[in-house]
């Protein structure tokens, strides 16, 4: 049976960089949860579809032609035909899938592609050869996969996830680019964290704080973890 591992966390708080790491090294399979709302989000602006109509936004999301990425060394994201990797990344997207991730019938539909995708991947017949994945987000240790074996919360102080953020962005930590960044960054933490309680480790999750981590550290301490279950 493949190991299944569970990592949750804030934006900024390098959970992407080393859940994919993790993958990478171990052979796993990796699903970026984000990556999934953000592209439900494009689809349903696509559509010409008003983000505030829920009942619109669910209706079009059950339709969502996304193929869904799950090697770490290539997260091209196409839907509906088209390479929209770097589009979810833009800020215009960023400042809005907080709108589509908060209905929760929309949660549903995405939760559901996601468990199915976990359990494919823990066959032989699968991308990992049924090894396993690894998947972030920030209901994945409570909600999608709360039985994985390894399960993770990602925290970092809000001055380091900025840092991070802001050199990830504009590639400069500058004064000006944090205070812009800080804007963006807490902004939207509130607004997902009033759906998703991703601040908090629930029973059984352990906390890393990355803080003053290295991603080699962090990715060292995700791997022990994983020792101790297999
Ligand atoms: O991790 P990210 O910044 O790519 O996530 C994009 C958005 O999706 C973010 O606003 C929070 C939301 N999200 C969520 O609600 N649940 C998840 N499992 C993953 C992301």
């Amino acid at each position: 049976m493949g190991i299944t591992i569970a990592i949750d966390g804030p934006s900024g708080s390098g959970k992407s960089t080393v859940s994919r790491e993790v993958a990478r090294r171990n052979k796993l399979a990796y699903l970026d949860t984000g990556a999934m709302y953000r592209a439900a989000t494009w689809w349903v602006q696509e559509q010409g579809v008003d983000l505030q109509d829920e009942v619109a936004v669910v209706e079009t999301v059950k339709l969502l032609p996304l193929i869904v990425p799950i090697d770490p060394d290539d997260q091209t994201h196409i839907c509906n035909g088209e390479d929209i990797s770097a589009i979810i990344r833009s800020p215009e997207l960023s400042a809005v899938v907080s709108i589509v991730s908060s209905y929760f019938p929309v949660r549903d539909i995405l939760i559901e592609m996601q468990r199915n995708i976990i359990q494919s991947e823990l066959t032989l017949d699968s991308f990992s050869s049924g090894r396993g994945i690894v998947t972030e987000g920030r209901d994945i240790t409570t909600v999608v996969n709360p039985d994985a074996d390894v399960r993770v919360l990602l925290i970092a102080s809000e001055e380091a996830r900025l840092r991070r953020r802001a050199t990830e962005l504009s590639g400069k930590a500058d004064e000006e680019t944090l205070n812009k960044t800080r804007d963006i960054v807490s902004g939207r933490d509130r607004i997902d964290s009033a759906v998703t309680k991703f601040m908090t480790a629930s029973d059984g999750v352990v906390t890393i704080d990355s803080s003053d981590m290295t991603i080699e550290e962090v990715v060292a301490a995700v791997e022990e973890r994983m020792e101790r279950v297999q």
